[in-house]
């Protein structure tokens, strides 16, 4: 699959997730076959005043890429800036229409700009001629029950020169309640000509093969399904190809934790890797037997020698 000038190896994509798809999260799920991976959503604003929390947000590694490089903002001049800033940081440019967080929504950027269409066409406009970069929208499905205009949106941007776009088929009120509604990825599809990227509720292998099955989407973009589960997009490979799928063993998630842990250590240091790593080696755990004890033991872990200690005893056990 092409997004612009920008080959896929496969249709399997990494989500944009803020607090989440770091540099450590991003390599982990580019080594479990993720075609692209993109960062999390970084600010304009941010960009604009040089903001150093949003500058660590663009460091990369040559092994990442293909790197998505996410964006979020209100003010068309300010994005058109901010992408020229970025441009080299990865292969692909993303625009964030979908955020529903109040702070963001309050600047109105996000998920708010879907109730101002006009203004998401200048925004895409601005950025179209400030890069030759594939360009691509995330975007939900609409503001409310009562405003669900992805099918809008959407016809503007292709209109405005986006190479891609992705659907979480949920409104901005949704927030992540109730159901991904698939069947708006499939109404997406069947009226665009440019790829089309599904995300929303892809927690297995399983899941993606149907989602493709049942909207036609090109690519599929896994978000909380990659929560200390790298191995879904192997998986889903698999399946995809007929091949058998591969439950990893107490040995490899223990690997990979480590590696995560290793990888956030060497980027963040030991402070901010005691609390990322709270909820990923969590997650890592998950469906395990005494996960639960484990979970309450590593909020009581003060550094991350005794982190990785706990996490090497819990494994010892399993085994
Ligand atoms: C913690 C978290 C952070 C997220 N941050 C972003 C973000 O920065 N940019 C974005 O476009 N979407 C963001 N999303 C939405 C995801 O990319 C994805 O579209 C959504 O979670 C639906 O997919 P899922 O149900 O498979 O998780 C975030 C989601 C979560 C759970």
């Amino acid at each position: 699959m092409k997004i612009g000038s920008l080959k896929l190896e496969n249709p399997i994509i990494s989500a944009p997730m803020a607090g989440i798809s770091d540099l450590p999260y991003r390599l982990i799920m580019k080594r479990h076959g993720a075609a692209l991976v993109f960062t999390e959503m970084i600010s304009a604003n941010g960009l604009f005043f040089n903001g150093k929390a949003t500058r660590v947000l663009l460091n990369s590694r040559e092994e990442e890429h293909p790197l998505g490089v996410q964006l979020f903002g209100e003010d068309p001049e300010r994005l058109a800036e901010a992408v020229k800033q970025v441009e080299d940081c990865g292969e692909l440019i993303d625009l964030n229409l979908g955020c529903p967080v109040r702070k963001v929504i309050r600047s109105g950027a996000g998920s708010a700009l879907l109730r101002d269409p006009d203004k998401v066409a200048r925004i895409i406009s601005a950025v179209r001629h400030a890069t030759s970069r594939p360009l691509t929208i995330k975007f939900r499905s609409g503001w409310d029950h009562d405003l669900i205009n992805f099918l809008e949106i959407a016809h503007i941007a292709v209109e405005e020169g986006v190479d891609a776009v992705t659907l979480h088929p949920r409104t901005r009120s949704q927030m992540f309640g109730g159901q991904a509604d698939w069947q708006q990825i499939k109404k997406l599809k069947e009226s665009l000509s440019i790829p089309v990227i599904g995300s929303g509720d892809l927690f297995s292998a399983e899941c993606i093969k149907t989602m493709f099955e049942q909207t036609g989407c090109d690519a599929v973009m896994i978000g909380r399904g990659g929560y200390g589960n790298p191995w879904i997009i192997n998986q889903a490979l698999d399946l995809l190809a007929g091949r058998p799928v591969i439950q990893p063993s107490a040995t490899e998630r223990l690997a990979v934790a480590r590696d995560h842990f290793e990888l956030c250590l060497g980027t963040f240091g030991p402070r901010k890797t005691l609390g990322q790593m709270r909820k990923h080696l969590c997650w890592y755990v998950r469906g395990m037997e005494n996960a639960a004890e484990f979970r309450a033991q590593i909020n009581q872990t003060r550094t991350t020698t005794e982190m990785s200690d706990l996490l090497e005893d819990f494994f010892a056990n399993a085994a």
